[in-house]
């Protein structure tokens, strides 16, 4: 038997499920439930946060994941990628108010950025020599410069329909990010050998979706 966490809701939710599916798997639907196991696979689904799961990957809690590549750079670069998904595509950018003139990223220099990203915003600052006040919150991020907590965001870009909405506007892509499939580094070599079978399956369904 092998563990995987998937999104427990959100916008990755529904798309691993459909993956999983795509390859064969019947997951018995137990939205309500966070655990869930496959009539037709020796596989367990932990329904988690995904915030959560690159400690618990790390710990050998779960044994494989379907998380957000932009996650794992933030919370997890330790943790090996077995397969890029091609799906929930977005960008972890930087953006300012719409009627800020923006120049370079030195415009940053001693500016407060609300982000739930802070790792990966403080490295990409340091990168470029910029120093930045950081202020982390968990959601929402949009909100900060309208009520005066932030002169920039730092958060996930995907339609741009949040920043558009917020009258912000996007300066600096920081990264680009897909769903991966990621592995723990305390897999068991019988669970690598059922990791194995679940990357072949998954590479003929993205196949069959180009
Ligand atoms: C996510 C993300 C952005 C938005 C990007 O927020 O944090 O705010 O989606 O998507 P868009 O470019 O298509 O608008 P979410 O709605 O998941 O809520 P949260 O930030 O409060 O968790
Ligand atoms: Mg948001």
């Amino acid at each position: 038997m092998i563990r995987i966490a998937i999104q427990k809701s959100g916008r990755l939710n529904e798309d691993s499920l459909q993956i999983l599916k795509d390859c064969g798997i019947s997951i018995d639907n137990g939205k309500d439930q966070l655990k869930a196991s496959s009539r037709n696979f020796p596989l367990e689904v932990f329904y988690l946060r995904n915030g959560d799961i690159p400690q618990y990957l790390r710990d050998g809690v779960v044994d494989i994941a379907i998380i957000g590549e932009n996650v794992l750079i933030e919370k997890g670069e330790d943790i090996e990628i077995a397969e890029k998904l091609g799906f929930s595509k977005c960008k972890v950018s930087l953006a300012v108010p719409k009627s800020v003139k923006y120049a370079s990223v030195q415009d940053f220099e001693g500016k407060r950025i609300a982000t739930s990203y802070p790792n990966t915003v403080r490295n990409y600052l340091k990168k470029n020599g910029v120093t930045a006040d950081l202020h982390i919150i968990n959601g929402s991020v949009e909100i900060a410069p309208n009520i005066g907590l932030a002169d920039a965001i730092c958060d996930i870009v995907s339609s741009g329909s949040t920043l558009f909405k917020n009258n912000l506007k996007e300066v600096e892509v920081m990264l680009k990010s897909e769903a991966v499939l990621a592995v723990s580094p305390k897999i068991s070599e019988v669970r690598r050998e059922i990791l194995k079978k679940i990357q072949f399956r998954i590479r003929s369904v993205l196949q069959a979706r180009q």
